[in-house]
């Protein structure tokens, strides 16, 4: 299936599965912004708890906290936000459409991207059993030649913005000959700054009411708490502090679905170090965040490292941890040496010290930060994309599967009663009444018992239980796993057991 037909499946998928729905589709909707339905709200939830577990309740110097959206607005005045939180945007005088320019240049390289793609399967296709993709890519000269073009573009766009010369960037999108997707012309504005905060209000009266904003990120309810959560919790550096949240961004380029957001949720930590050490600690939250995200099974292919040639105002190294999405590989997650600017600034805009007393060393210091930075909806996304599969059966007919990891599966078992009589409803209602203390299950009736299992599939849970007559006769009953689709009779009261051994959290965790 070609990469844009696969994406147009995912976003209907989730409609029609109840996963993810336009927000306020009765108005005709609201632009970058989403509900998560019934489904969606419990594999998000899950995915949060996975991530809450590994980071919080399994690091003995992590903890978490849960800040106020609304903060002092001299917080973001602090953070750099206000000055510096912007994009550089373009407009196209005919079409009259606006644009991130970075954006239509990072589109451009995509573009060179899949001619590299196309070059490697061509490739694969020649050579065979024998070949070797690494060599290929290093090798031939076509394929080089695309992947220089993408890494000088790439840089001339870093080192542009790095230095704020936003003519250089038009001077780019003119050189590339990039054209407005729109109107197919090249009747471009200069480059502009846009600041990305929402405002809004704090107090009843005009005259009084306080300018305040959305927070564009989690992060700095955390660094106002800093000291805080340090005291109260008397925690010793190194340590970390997390919170899972809403955050909202004014973005321009609001496109792809739940990848790029207006509102949105961000799961964030940030790990507080003695100065220097930063290095040491930017590899190891490199390691351990790219060991949790290989537990989920998703392919070690799917993912890769991209370091930052612009560094954010706050940052002295910065990699992402990019998935391949259906439309190409795409940041999901930012590590970021933050070192000691936002206390520093917080210190100095609040007049409060915000610095630590190290016992070992008898000395204060201001520490060093280390962030964790992964956005809840591009997880999902990214869970959710890969996951959605059409199989071929061997019967020719085909079916549709959304193999989720079990741990984050919404409903992690069907029961079904073979008929919707003769008693076996009630045995298969009994068996729902007993799992659900500890698992979310469903109970399904209607239809044959082949087509609720394709429903099943389809919905990504990972076990089907059918009740028929000989469980009258001796307490087993049928289940049924999702991805292989094999069949074993069991007891019903082993039916706990089996079912945890596969969608318990710790499973999977052990992995990392
Ligand atoms: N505190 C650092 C920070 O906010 P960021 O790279 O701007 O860094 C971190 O954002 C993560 O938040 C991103 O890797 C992405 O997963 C997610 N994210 C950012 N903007 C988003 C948006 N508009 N919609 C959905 N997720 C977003």
């Amino acid at each position: 299936m070609a990469n844009e037909d696969q994406f147009k499946k995912v976003i209907s998928h989730a409609k029609e599965y109840g996963y993810v729905f336009q927000s306020s589709e009765i108005y005709d909707g609201l632009s970058a912004v989403y509900d998560y339905a019934q489904n969606g709200a419990e594999l998000k939830k899950n995915i949060r708890d996975y991530w809450w577990k590994a980071m919080v309740q399994m690091h003995d110097n992590i903890v978490g906290i849960d800040a106020a959206i609304f903060m002092h607005p001299t917080t973001w005045k602090a953070s750099g936000h206000v000055d510096a939180f912007s994009d550089p945007l373009i407009d196209n005088k005919d079409s009259k459409k606006r644009y991130r320019a970075d954006v239509l240049v990072e589109d451009y390289c995509l573009k060179i991207e899949a001619k590299i793609e196309k070059e490697v399967k061509k490739a694969e296709k020649r050579f065979g059993e024998s070949f070797n993709k690494e060599e290929f890519i290093s090798t031939n000269g076509r394929v080089v030649g695309y992947q220089e073009k993408i890494d000088s573009i790439l840089k001339r766009l870093g080192q542009s913005l790095e230095k704020e010369d936003l003519a250089d960037v038009k001077a780019l999108i003119e050189e590339l000959e990039i054209a407005c997707p729109v109107a197919g012309s090249r009747n471009w504005t200069d480059v502009k700054q846009f600041n990305l905060m929402f405002g809004t209000k704090l107090g009843a009266s005009t005259e009084t009411a306080m300018d305040l904003y959305l927070r564009p990120e989690t992060a700095q309810g955390i660094f106002v708490n800093f000291l805080n959560v340090q005291k109260t919790g008397r925690l010793k550096i190194p340590f970390g502090i997390a919170q899972t949240g809403k955050a909202f961004r004014n973005e321009i380029v609001a496109r792809q679905f739940i990848f790029r957001m207006r509102e949105f949720e961000q799961m964030e930590m940030q790990f507080f170090i003695k100065p220097g050490t930063q290095k040491k600690w930017f590899e190891h939250w490199k390691e351990t965040r790219m060991k949790w995200h290989l537990s989920l099974g998703m392919g070690e292919e799917n993912y890769r490292f991209h370091d930052h040639e612009k560094l954010a105002h706050y940052a002295d190294a910065a990699t992402d941890i990019e998935f391949k999405f259906p439309f190409g590989f795409k940041e999901l997650e930012g590590i970021h040496s933050r070192t000691d600017f936002d206390l520093k600034q917080h210190e100095e805009f609040s007049g409060k010290k915000l610095q630590y007393f190290d016992h070992e060393d008898n000395e204060s210091y201001t520490p060093y930060v280390l962030e964790t930075s992964i956005g809840l909806d591009r997880m999902f996304l990214a869970v959710f994309s890969n996951a959605l599969v059409e199989e071929e059966l061997e019967d020719g007919k085909t079916r549709t599967v959304l193999k989720l990891p079990a741990v984050l599966a919404p409903v992690k078992a069907a029961i079904f009663p073979l008929l919707a009589k003769d008693g076996l409803p009630e045995v298969a209602k009994k068996i729902v009444e007993d799992l659900k203390w500890d698992f979310n299950v469903a109970y399904e009736e209607k239809d044959t018992v082949g087509r609720r299992y394709r429903r099943q599939d389809a919905n990504g849970t990972p076990f089907c239980i059918t009740v028929d007559h000989d469980t009258l006769e001796d307490n087993t009953v049928t289940i049924r796993h999702r991805d292989t689709m094999d069949q074993k009779r069991v007891k019903i009261e082993d039916l706990k057991e089996i079912i945890k051994a596969e969608v318990d959290v710790k499973h999977w965790l052990m992995k990392m």
